[in-house]
């Protein structure tokens, strides 16, 4: 062992990883500067996250947001935190925010090129008994001339300059991709930083896992009961499916990406645009998906290719390993023949 003992000094920190990606593609530095804020504002709720018992930040705040969920005091306070350090950074003109029902246009002297789409904190419902929560982040770049508009947002998720999402579980981690695979970085509460722990990550060709909230399957189209059936009941001699379901989107997916396996929000009768929105949900764990060499599908398009028509829209979601989601849609494609 050296002089120095086992003290890493010459950790990647999330910030210097996205330095060197920026130095790379030449970068004038302001995508650095956002994702940096971003970073500082995860690292706020993560706190606030942890603190919340004691701080007496568990609860209802009193309202409904712009999609119908209670609004939970930690979510306010996640979303004044993001909204603030996106702000402090010069480098967003536009920010979509779950919390918001119009988008926000940040005044003309503090104005930078990308539009954020973000849900602050995602899968309220869990908070108040501390099973685990997220952020999700989509950032693009703003392409029209002129004054930005909330249809400035309005652009499909293939055309994301970086995406992301944190999770406050066992532990905070970060997943990242500016378009270049994606990367994990844990949070390390010593010194405050992300650090990366696992590069380049790949998602398993299939999983063993089925993760749906199966609570709603009568209402499920007949596509979805099939595909559940059969990894419940397997014909072919292998192994039933193990189910999993948090009902956070971001233990949900990040899970699925570790493991491996099958992540479905789909339509059901009662909601037939499923329940996940588009730009700050859907769209930004697409993305990290297919970074990771998975896919990510409502069924009859890939989610990236969606035209986004509305801020809040909803999608259904399918979305995990190749071969998994190329099986739920040979089955989804059986049924919609037969329409
Ligand atoms: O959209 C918010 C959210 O909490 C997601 O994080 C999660 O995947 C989903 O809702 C859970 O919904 P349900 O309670 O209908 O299963």
């Amino acid at each position: 062992m050296s002089d120095r003992g086992s003290f890493d000094t010459n950790v990647v920190t999330l910030t210097r990883f996205v330095l060197e990606e920026g130095r790379r593609a030449k970068g004038t530095g302001e995508l650095t500067t956002l994702i940096n804020s971003l970073c500082t504002a995860v690292k706020a709720i993560s706190t606030a996250v942890r603190k919340a018992g004691i701080a007496h930040l568990y609860g209802i705040a009193g309202s409904t947001n712009v999609t119908g969920d209670q609004v939970k005091k930690l979510d306010i306070l996640s979303n004044d935190l993001v909204i603030n350090m996106i702000k402090s950074s010069f480098t967003s003109c536009i920010l979509v925010s779950e919390e918001d029902e119009d988008a926000i246009i940040i005044e003309p002297d503090t104005r930078g090129k990308y539009i954020v789409c973000f849900d602050p904190l995602d899968g309220s419902s869990n908070i108040d008994c501390l099973v685990s929560i997220g952020s999700i982040f989509a950032i693009y770049k703003k392409t029209s001339e002129g004054e930005p508009t909330e249809k400035d947002a309005l652009q499909p998720g293939r055309d994301l300059v970086a995406a992301g999402y944190s999770l406050y579980g066992s532990a905070t981690m970060m997943v990242l991709s500016t378009g270049q695979g994606v990367n994990c970085f844990m949070l390390d509460p010593a010194i405050g930083e992300f650090i990366l722990v696992d590069r380049d990550v790949r998602i398993k060709k299939r999983g063993n896992i089925y993760s749906v909230n199966e609570g709603y399957s009568m209402y499920f189209d007949p596509a979805v009961t099939e595909y559940l059936q059969k990894k419940k009941f397997p014909q072919d001699g292998s192994a039933p499916y193990n189910a999993r379901y948090v009902g956070s989107m971001v233990s949900d997916v990040h899970r699925t990406l570790v493991y491996g396996g099958i992540f479905l929000y789909p339509a059901n009768t009662k909601s037939p645009k499923g329940k996940l929105r588009l730009l700050y949900e859907s769209n930004p764990m697409a993305f990290i998906m297919e970074q990771a060499g998975g896919m990510a599908t409502t069924g009859s398009q890939n989610i990236l290719d969606i035209q986004p028509v509305s801020i809040h829209q909803r999608v259904p979601v399918v979305m995990g390993s190749p071969d998994d989601v190329q099986e739920f849609l040979a089955i989804y494609k059986k049924h919609a023949n037969k329409k």
